[in-house]
């Protein structure tokens, strides 16, 4: 369904010095850098999957999105999705997928989300009758009833993300892109905007890649992640791996009422960073625990707080480069 061939974009970013000296050179002898934003990244999606697409902030996640949609066109390799080439046949393309950009709106501020929505089913062509019934199914969902007859304008972000959805899929693609689609969201609405792209996966059918910086959204609906890192992915498979490899891993946090001196490492744990009253460790939970870590630091020092934390993103990153993962082929 998608296929991405040693993808790579090459961003040239003008290089000035500052001020106006800076520019009227510029204007004589300009001068740019260049930024490797994705590079020789290899992949193939098949039907109906929802993949994880993640990455730290910079990685070439929205680049490659960009890509894939035909809104950028790659600097070298090749995309191909349903058989075409997105940049060159841009509006045949265009019927078969859906985008979402967390952080922009592509709905009409001014108008009424009913208003919006007709536009786009107009646009669309999507005939009266469905799209009746889509509007009717997904007020239901998205819980979007309420919403209707509000101008964007004065919608809160979620309810903003809620009617961005409804556009995005009223013309039922077989491929949507979510780039990071719970981004400032509270746990609830994340919840509501989940099960929705759960729904709408398994009831159509619908391809789903979807980016996002929630390690809770992949959890809820990935089966498969890529990573990508500095431009290249590095890894490609399922989430099962990851979680297996890399979710024994818990980082435990201590602060202290007196100086840090000579302190013993607990067993099965190994120290991360440590100042004057405050002690960060990392310990396997298929070795120890967080209360015998945590009474091992305690026999030996007054702790006056502590905190327990779940690998996040950047950690699971960072143990994929020292745990040497066997990633993409
Ligand atoms: N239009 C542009 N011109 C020049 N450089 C760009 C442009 N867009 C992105 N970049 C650079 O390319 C790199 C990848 O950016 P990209 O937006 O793809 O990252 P991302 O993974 O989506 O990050 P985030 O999680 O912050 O959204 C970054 O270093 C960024 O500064
Ligand atoms: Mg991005």
């Amino acid at each position: 369904m998608i296929h991405a061939e040693n993808l790579t974009k090459v961003y040239r970013i003008a290089d000035k010095d500052p001020g106006v000296a800076g520019a009227v050179k510029h204007l004589f002898r300009p001068r740019s850098k260049s930024k490797t934003a994705v590079k020789d990244v290899n992949f193939t999606i098949e039907p109906g999957e929802i993949v994880g697409y993640i990455g730290v902030n910079g990685a070439g996640k929205s680049t490659t999105i960009k890509m894939l949609t035909g809104i950028l066109l790659p600097t070298a390799g090749q995309v191909r999705v349903l058989g075409r080439d997105p940049h060159r046949q841009r509006v045949a393309n265009a019927r078969d997928i859906g985008v979402v950009f967390g952080q922009r709106s592509q709905l009409w501020w001014d108008l009424a989300l009913i208003e919006s929505l007709t536009m786009v089913g107009r646009i669309y062509e999507v005939p009266d009758a469905h799209f009746k019934r889509l509007i009717d199914e997904f007020s239901e969902t998205l819980e979007l009833k309420e919403l209707l007859r509000v101008p964007i304008r004065n919608m809160s972000l979620g309810q903003k993300m809620r009617a961005e959805l409804a556009a995005t899929l009223i013309h039922e693609p077989q491929i949507v892109y979510l780039d990071e689609p719970t981004i400032g969201l509270d746990l609830l609405v994340k919840e509501r905007i989940r099960a929705f792209i759960k729904r709408v996966n398994e009831e159509r059918g619908t391809t789903v890649i979807l980016t996002t910086h929630d390690l809770g959204d992949i959890e809820e609906l990935c089966k498969r992640v890529l990573i990508i890192d500095d431009g290249v992915l590095i890894y490609d498979g399922p989430l099962e791996t990851i979680k297996q490899r890399f979710g024994k891993y818990r980082e435990i946090t201590f602060e202290t009422a007196a100086d840090l001196n000579g302190l013993l490492v607990p067993d099965g744990a190994e120290l991360l960073t440590q100042s004057e009253r405050r002690l960060a460790l990392r310990f396997d939970r298929t070795l120890t625990s967080a209360s015998r870590v945590s009474a091992a630091v305690m026999g030996q020092i007054e702790v006056v707080d502590l905190s327990l934390k779940e690998p996040d993103l950047s950690m699971v990153v960072k143990q994929i480069y020292q745990g040497g993962l066997k990633v993409v082929a």
